[in-house]
């Protein structure tokens, strides 16, 4: 069989066990069920949020705080394997004295040996308004020195159930003396 046929021949197959699965999905565990029964009824929206996120290491009261230092056996100036653990505060505005609309909650470690590079795994609480007890989950890369980063919304809850889409971070201010840095964060979700 030729390369196309070979593949075309694979599709069929691929389908065809997909329509054999689906005649299954009925078990005592899993079933389809009504979008509507969920309040699913409306299409979904597009929200678009923008705050501030303040990463405090430094002084009295760290928002951030490394729970495990970089691995001392690789020579590299990245700190790789620093995994800092965060309560951050999200602010309307770029003070930290401005209104707080939430908490960045979780995690980011360095994952890189030649930049400074970060794995971001957190979900922005919000305590603001409507959206008072609603969470968007955030696990992305994180180039700190870039301009502009892109971090995939991997989900939700409350009103950001089945969320998707994605933040955009730029460094607002950065101490180099005390580490401390000041983000601004635009976040564009869907949901319903
Ligand atoms: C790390 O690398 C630098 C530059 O290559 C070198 O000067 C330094 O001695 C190295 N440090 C250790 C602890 O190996
Ligand atoms: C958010 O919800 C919590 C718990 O229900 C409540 O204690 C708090 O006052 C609310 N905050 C605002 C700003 O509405």
């Amino acid at each position: 069989m030729s390369i196309p046929h070979c593949f075309l021949a694979l599709s069929f197959l691929l389908l065809f066990s997909c329509h054999l699965l689906n005649g299954l999905e009925d078990t005592e565990f899993g079933h389809a069920i009504d979008r509507k029964l969920l309040g699913l009824k409306r299409k979904e929206k597009l929200s678009h949020f923008k705050f501030y996120w303040h990463d405090i290491v430094g002084g009295r009261n760290p928002t951030s705080v490394a729970v495990v230092p970089p691995t001392l056996k690789l020579n590299t100036t990245t700190a790789f394997g620093l995994v800092n653990m965060i309560d951050n505060p999200l602010t309307l505005g770029p003070e930290l004295s401005s209104k707080l609309v939430g908490k960045a909650q979780g995690f980011y470690a360095s994952a890189s040996q030649s930049e400074i590079d970060l794995l971001m795994a957190m979900n922005f609480a919000f305590s603001e308004g409507k959206y008072n007890g609603s969470t968007i989950t955030i696990l992305g890369r994180n180039c700190v020195f870039n301009k502009v980063r892109e971090m995939p919304v991997i989900g939700g809850s409350g009103l950001f159930r089945f969320a998707r889409g994605y933040a955009e971070a730029r460094t607002h201010w950065f101490n180099l003396k005390s580490g401390d840095a000041t983000v601004e964060y635009n976040v564009y979700v869907m949901h319903y």
